[in-house]
């Protein structure tokens, strides 16, 4: 396993769409395992494959109840809207109050290569959000003129 280097707002892969991850290979396991230790050595609550310099859809994400691993994460429906703190690895000690969507629910394929599905409230929603926002190369501060 291995800490890689978070990359920061200024470095062009963050604004990339990421591509869609096909059959799931022992080098996406490797990546999933050193992305979830880089997170926690952060202390993040969510990582995206584009924040490593990995063009690929698929995330990680642990608030607390275990690592979740998505490959090619689609939000499918949202509900409400919450306000809150937000940062994010790639902007360090940059936190904003984001407006998102309250509950999503969100299909996947998890490491298993299986399609499934979760539901997400509170800072899971927002995560999944944030998360996603990274592979079609949008920052948590994109959201601040259009909805603040
Ligand atoms: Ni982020």
């Amino acid at each position: 396993m291995a800490i890689l280097k978070i990359l920061t707002q200024e470095n062009p892969i963050l604004r990339q769409k990421a591509k869609e991850v096909g059959k799931i290979t022992k080098r996406q396991r490797i990546l999933v395992k050193d992305m979830l230790e880089t997170m926690y050595n952060a202390n993040g609550v969510g990582l995206a494959a584009p924040q490593i310099g990995i063009s690929d859809r698929l995330v990680v994400i642990d608030v607390g109840e275990g690592p979740l691993i998505l490959f090619n994460p689609q939000i499918t429906r949202s509900e409400g809207l919450n306000k809150d703190v937000e940062g994010c690895l790639s902007l360090p000690g940059r936190n904003e109050y984001i407006i998102r969507a309250e509950k999503v629910l969100v299909s996947y394929i998890d490491l298993a290569g299986k399609k499934v599905t979760i539901n997400g409230n509170g800072l899971l929603a927002r995560a999944l959000q944030h998360e996603i926002d990274h592979l079609e190369g949008i920052l948590f501060i994109d959201h601040l003129t259009k909805e603040n």
